[in-house]
This record gives structure tokens, C-alpha cells and sequence, in this order.
């Protein structure tokens, strides 16, 4: 490989050491955790119910007023097979306005999540996904509203039901103590403290541990991130940076991202990074996040990312993302995350390695933005869509610097004797060997199977027509179909639904 120093780098901010005051800025305050009255599914008596309402001096709804009784929605979870009770199937939101004040010390956050929605079955009462988190106060288009804390949702009663196409800005307002734990797939997620701060890893269902949210791929909204931070810290979330000022109340970074994005994409990190700008030779914009101190290390990632997209894109089609960039956390090695737009690497992966790991991880994480973030899965069943792709885009770039080839590496995966059905995962092997490595076989039998143009016009048309959405793995295989002229579902039955693969490719 030889050098390409085409992109310009310019500092966009850089953490200040000015000295104010820590802590969180919400008059709200912080508690450390959901009460026993959310926990036990009773309504909140902090709730101000419509036409009831009284406030307290300050401005805060009474906690004297007895609200309705909120009913529970007829339907909770978009019906995912692997986490039924995700998602609301009667909204539909276009964007999340996030206000966070996290308190590293104490590890709280203080927040305001403002949800653009629009709601697509009539609706009396609807859900969001929220687990562990104290409601202080719901409001819509700015009235106090009844609501409901379960176990794994917030239960919001509008004060007239919502009919089809109605839109409305659901505000909430929360404290919480969020904490990383197993989740369901045994894989920890959610909001994690790290030496002097934090990030989130939400992939499947963490965000709805930190933020009320419909926290499902198959509801791509837009945000803004509105953080604050102590003195001497640095915010950063995905899209385009949009501020930094320093007050008393500490560090405010303000970050938004314009395209359609899914709660599991999030990136939030806390702590004393330094933010960067750069271009790519092919012009695209890139902010890349280093700890203080690792500025160095993005010099030789960013060379190496360079040269993927160009590598990438005749295969993939067109960079499908207004921007990307590079983040390098604390977290735990082996952590590495397509977050939107800027993807998340753990330094012990990415300092001093200079090879293999480092290759692959950049390279898989860079391809998921075509497959995964410009195009969702529409079901965590559908994971296939995401990890055997973006395992084989890592596999193509391997054999690009020779690590290998891919023929080699699609029969010692084949040769592995993968069990399970790669397109058929259970939640807790959903990111198996079977998504990743298994699936990647599967692509590969199906380039062989309809040869290396209409594959690779499968792969382009694929991103091209569905960027922005959500979508199956029926609808590929129907796209697939289509695009290749073929009949390919005794090839995808043998394949990706059988519990055993062929013993050889076609
Ligand atoms: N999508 C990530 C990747 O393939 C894996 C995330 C696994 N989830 C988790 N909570 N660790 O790179
Ligand atoms: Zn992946």
C-alpha cells in the first residue's frame, strides 16, 4: 500500500480546561434511579393529569394530583419475533430532540427527549421503550399529560385520542442511573462508564435504558444531541457538529444528525476527547474523536478508511452517508460499533496493532454503513442484513491487502460446519458466528451462484433503492430475484432458513 495523504485536517473545538462548577444543569435534579411506584406499574403520583393539573411555585406539576388511570395499549411491540416487546406499531417518529446533563461522578443523567411523531392507527394511548428511567413529567404540544412507568415502557395518555396521520411532540422529562447490563442477548449494552466518562453501545435494545424512545431499527427518525458535560469535558454524539460553549452549568456540545437514523446507531461519548475534521481524497467529510492524547494514532486510520471507500465503493455504489468519521473509546477490547456515520473502535484494539485486527474492524464497521445504516434491518431477525454483509465487505478488504483470500476465508467458515439457521438466529445468537462469519458463506454462494456482475448489481441496487428505509430479508430475496432474472428460493431455503449449510458451494 502507499501513502495517500489526501484529506486536509483542520481542528474543528478542543476541549477547554475552564474551571466551573460539575454536575448536571436540570433544575430536575438527579435521583439514582426509577421509584417503587414506576417499578410496580402504578402511576407515578409526580404525574400532572390533564385538566387537573396544579403547579408548585417554581413550576413543577403538584404531586398531589390523582391522575386517570391510563389503559394499557392493545398492542404493545411491533411483533419483532427475537424482542417482542420493542417498538409501538401506532407511531411513527420523525425526530428526537435529546437534552442530556450527565454527571460523571455519580454517574446520572438528567434529561428532556422531545419526540416529533406522527401516529399511524388511532390512538388513546400509546407506548415508548423505557427501561429503569424516573419520569418527572410527560407533555404534548406542551400540556401536562397522564402516563404510565411499566417494566419496559412508559404508557402515555394523550388528552384526545390521536387519529391516523395526527402529528404531535411528545416531551419527556427523566432522570436516570443508567447502567450497561446483560441484555437480552447476553451481550452487555446501553450507557457505560468509562475512565472520565461514558459511551453508549445500543445495539440491540440499550437506548431505551438511557432515553424513553420507540427502540426499534424499523423506525428511522432524525435527531439533535443537546449535551452537557462537567468543566474540561467534551460531548459527542453522531451527524454534523453544531456547537460547544462553556457556562456555569459546564460544557454544552450540540450535535445533529440530519439523516434517518435507528436508536441502535447512536453514538454518545463523554469524556476528554478531541474532535477533528478531515476530507477524504474523494471528498467526503469526515469528524473523527480521539482521546486527548491518541490524536496521533487517527492519522494511519484515516489513511486506511481513505482507501476502503474508494476500494468499496465500485462494489457497494456511492458512500451512502452525508459524512463518517473514526471514534476511538476506552471501552473494552473487542468493542467495535457501525454507530452512524462516525464509527465506534475501543483503542485496545487500535493502538499499536498495525495489522490484521485493525483492518478488519475498520473495514467491517465502514461497510456497515451501506448495509445496516443506509439500509435497516426491518426485524432483529433480519441481522443476516447487516452482519454477514458487512463480514464479507472485511473479507474483500482483507484479500485487497493480503491477508487472505476470499475464497479462503468463505470455505474455512464453510468447513467450520456452522449450526443454526443464519437467517433465522435466535435473540441470543443473533450475533453469532452463523450472522457473521456463516452468513458471509452464504453471500459468497450466491455470487458464485449468479456470478460476480449480477452480485455486485444486487449490492449496489440494494443500498441505491431502500437507502433510508427499513427492510427484510423477504424483501431481499424478493429484490434479489428481481435483479438477477433468477429463482433463487431453493437456493436461499438451502442456505440461509436450513439449520445445516450445503457441504460445498455451488
Ligand atoms: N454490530 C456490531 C458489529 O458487528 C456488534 C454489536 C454487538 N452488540 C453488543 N451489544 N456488543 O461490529
Ligand atoms: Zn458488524
Amino acid at each position: 500500500m502507499h501513502r495517500r495523504n489526501g484529506y486536509a485536517r483542520r481542528t474543528v473545538a478542543m476541549v477547554c480546561a475552564v474551571a466551573v462548577v460539575a454536575g448536571c444543569s436540570s433544575d430536575a435534579g438527579v435521583r439514582s434511579g426509577p421509584s417503587a411506584d414506576s417499578r410496580a406499574g402504578t402511576l407515578p403520583t409526580s404525574t400532572a393529569a390533564p385538566g387537573s393539573s396544579t403547579t408548585t411555585p417554581d413550576g413543577q406539576p403538584s404531586t398531589t394530583v390523582v391522575p386517570p388511570t391510563v389503559p394499557t395499549p392493545a398492542a404493545d411491540g411491533v411483533g419483532d419475533e427475537l424482542f417482542p416487546s420493542l417498538g409501538f406499531t401506532g407511531i411513527d417518529v420523525q425526530h428526537y430532540d435529546v437534552v442530556l446533563s450527565y454527571d460523571p461522578s455519580a454517574d446520572t443523567i438528567a434529561g428532556s427527549v422531545a419526540i416529533d411523531l406522527q401516529a399511524t392507527a388511532p390512538l388513546e394511548v400509546f407506548s415508548l421503550d423505557a427501561v429503569g428511567l424516573e419520569v418527572e413529567r410527560v407533555s404534548i404540544d406542551g400540556t401536562d399529560v397522564a402516563f404510565e412507568v411499566g417494566r419496559d415502557a412508559l404508557v402515555v395518555q394523550p388528552i384526545r385520542p390521536l387519529n391516523v396521520g395526527e402529528s404531535a411532540q411528545v416531551e419527556v422529562l427523566y432522570n436516570a442511573a443508567p447502567n450497561a447490563g446483560a441484555g437480552v442477548v447476553g451481550i452487555p449494552n446501553g450507557w457505560f462508564h468509562s475512565t472520565g466518562g461514558s459511551y453508549v453501545l445500543n445495539e440491540p435494545d440499550g437506548a431505551r435504558t438511557w432515553m424513553p424512545c420507540n427502540d426499534h431499527p424499523s423506525d428511522k427518525a432524525t435527531f439533535t444531541f443537546d449535551l452537557t458535560v462537567p468543566a474540561g469535558m467534551a460531548a459527542v454524539a453522531n451527524g454534523d457538529f453544531v456547537s460547544h460553549d462553556s457556562s456555569s452549568a459546564g460544557e454544552r456540545w450540540v450535535w445533529a444528525e440530519a439523516e434517518p437514523m435507528a436508536t441502535y446507531l447512536i453514538l454518545l461519548l463523554t469524556g476528554d476527547y478531541v474532535v477533528s475534521e478531515a476530507t477524504t481524497s474523494g471528498g467526503l467529510p469526515l469528524i473523527n474523536v480521539t482521546l486527548s492524547g491518541d490524536e496521533d494514532l487517527l492519522d494511519e486510520y484515516v489513511r486506511i478508511t481513505d482507501e476502503q471507500l474508494a476500494f468499496f465503493e465500485p462494489f457497494f455504489g456511492p458512500y451512502p452517508l452525508d459524512r463518517y468519521g473514526l471514534a476511538i473509546t476506552d471501552s473494552f477490547g473487542g468493542l467495535a460499533m457501525e454507530t452512524q456515520g462516525r464509527s465506534l473502535f475501543s483503542r485496545d484494539d487500535m493502538v499499536g496493532q498495525q495489522g490484521y485486527i485493525e483492518h478488519l474492524l475498520l473495514a467491517h464497521e465502514l461497510a456497515h454503513q451501506w448495509y445496516g445504516n443506509a439500509v435497516t434491518p426491518a426485524r432483529w431477525i433480519d441481522i443476516w442484513l447487516n452482519e454477514s454483509f458487512a463480514t464479507y465487505a472485511q473479507w474483500m478488504w482483507l484479500e485487497h491487502v493480503g491477508f487472505g483470500t476470499v475464497d479462503e476465508f468463505a470455505l474455512d467458515a464453510l468447513r467450520a460446519r456452522v449450526l443454526g439457521a443464519t437467517g433465522r438466529p435466535a435473540a441470543g445468537d443473533m450475533f453469532s458466528f452463523s450472522t457473521y462469519d456463516g452468513g458471509a458463506t452464504v453471500l459468497h454462494a450466491l455470487r458464485i451462484t449468479v456470478g460476480d456482475d449480477a452480485f455486485f448489481e444486487l449490492l449496489r441496487g440494494w443500498v441505491q433503492d431502500h437507502i433510508g428505509q427499513s427492510k427484510s430479508t423477504l424483501d431481499f430475496i424478493a429484490f434479489a430475484q428481481q435483479v438477477t432474472g433468477t429463482d433463487l428460493a431453493a437456493f436461499f431455503d438451502d442456505w440461509l432458513f436450513s439449520e445445516n449449510k450445503p457441504d460445498d458451494f455451488p
